[in-house]
């Protein structure tokens, strides 16, 4: 297979980065839930939370890597009607800008007492905005909120990849799996 893309179809790189990305952002969501449940005497209680920031990091160098990768190569069109075409379009750039809003938060939440970031253990991210009024609190609501938010547009798209694979039974799906036809 090949490493670009085309303009009809998804290389390597782009496959990679995109089930990547789709395995944190649904990992962090059930993380997310289950770690703020935890007592404090929980073995997870510190540790949990520990990966989740880690992950965020990692996730976030990876959505930079797919906008540059995305800028630098040609664009594989979308397949179906205009009207599909165009909320596709509107779709992925709202979930695109939803993880960006979702890292910034979580990045508000963990430095508002001035702590930075380690990112398991292998470097660190300052703090660079802290003490607002309520940091924590607020980010915190707006980070939920938006976790929710993503995870259900994260449904519609799944159930149209599934929409455009057994009923249009065209290349969607088949494409960003590295099928070829
Ligand atoms: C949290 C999880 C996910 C996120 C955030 C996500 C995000 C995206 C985004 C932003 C795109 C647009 C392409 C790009 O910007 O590079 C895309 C394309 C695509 N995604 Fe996902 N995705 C997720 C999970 C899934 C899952 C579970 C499936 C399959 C069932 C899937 C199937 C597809 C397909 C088929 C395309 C290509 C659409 C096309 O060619 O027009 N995605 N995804
Ligand atoms: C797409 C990425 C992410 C998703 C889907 C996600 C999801 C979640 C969820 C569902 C919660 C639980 C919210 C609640 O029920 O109160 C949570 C909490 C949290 N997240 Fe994330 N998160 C993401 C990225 C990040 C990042 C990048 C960071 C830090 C850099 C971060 C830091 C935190 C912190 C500190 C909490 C605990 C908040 C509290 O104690 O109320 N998250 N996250």
């Amino acid at each position: 297979m090949m490493w670009c893309d085309t303009y009809d179809s998804y290389g390597l790189i782009s496959i990679s980065l995109h089930w990547l990305v789709a395995a944190a952002v649904m990992g962090l969501f059930v993380l997310g839930l289950w770690m703020v449940e935890l007592g404090y005497y929980h073995p997870w209680y510190q540790r949990a939370p520990d990966i989740h920031r880690s992950v965020g990091v990692l996730l976030f160098a990876l959505m930079l890597a797919r906008v540059a990768w995305r800028y630098t190569n040609p664009r594989p069109e979308t397949i179906g009607s205009v009207t599909e075409r165009n909320a596709a379009a509107w779709m992925h750039r709202l979930m695109h800008a939803l993880m960006y809003l979702l890292v910034l938060s979580g990045y508000l939440i963990s430095t508002a007492d001035g702590r930075g970031i380690d990112v398991f253990g292998l470097f660190s991210v300052p703090a660079s905005v802290s003490g607002l009024h309520k940091q924590a609190d607020i980010a915190g609501e707006v980070h939920e909120l938006l976790a929710f938010t993503l995870i259900a547009l994260t449904i519609l798209h799944v159930l149209a990849a599934l929409k455009h694979h057994l009923v249009d039974r065209d290349q969607t799906l088949k494409r960003m799996l590295g099928i070829r036809h």
